[in-house]
């Protein structure tokens, strides 16, 4: 199963994604927005990644107008690890290298087919852990740091 939340800002994006997630066979929670009326994306991030920190899910996906506020957001959240996503390259090293948690994208910034084509990017690889795995835990670490 998979988690996905947007602001207004990738409310269009989000319904793409859904129905590609949907035709794929995956089952989806979609945590809104729901219309395209102003939200803010904290908001949104926040409810996305306490849903996917519940473990029931293979990764989740956050969309806002340009994915960076709502990936900001997201990388507050202790056990986070989310991609913002331009790429397929960049969507196949989140996963093999940071074994992402979480894939943003931005709604004004990628269009629907290439950010299909990204999601599909991340889907088909699988984390190499070793000292990527090492890196991960530091980052987990710097989380524990406090101020
Ligand atoms: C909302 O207008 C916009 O600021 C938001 O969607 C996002 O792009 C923020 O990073």
């Amino acid at each position: 199963m998979i988690v996905i939340g947007c602001d207004h800002g990738g409310f269009e994006l989000k319904q793409t994604l859904v129905a590609y997630l949907k035709s794929a066979g995956k089952e989806v929670l979609d945590c809104g927005t729901y219309g395209t009326g102003s939200v803010d994306y904290p908001d949104i991030a926040e409810k996305t990644c306490k849903e996917y920190l519940t473990g029931k899910y293979e990764f989740g996906i956050l969309i806002c107008g340009t994915g960076i506020g709502i990936s900001m957001a997201a990388n507050k959240i202790n056990g986070i690890r989310c991609a913002l996503l331009g790429t397929e390259y960049a969507a196949q090293m989140a996963k093999r290298h940071n074994n992402a948690n979480m894939i943003a994208f931005g709604g004004r910034v990628t269009g629907s087919e290439l950010a299909i084509s990204i999601l599909k990017a991340y889907m088909n690889e699988t984390f190499e852990g070793g000292r990527h795995q090492t890196r991960v835990d530091k980052i987990h670490a710097l989380e524990k740091q406090g101020d």
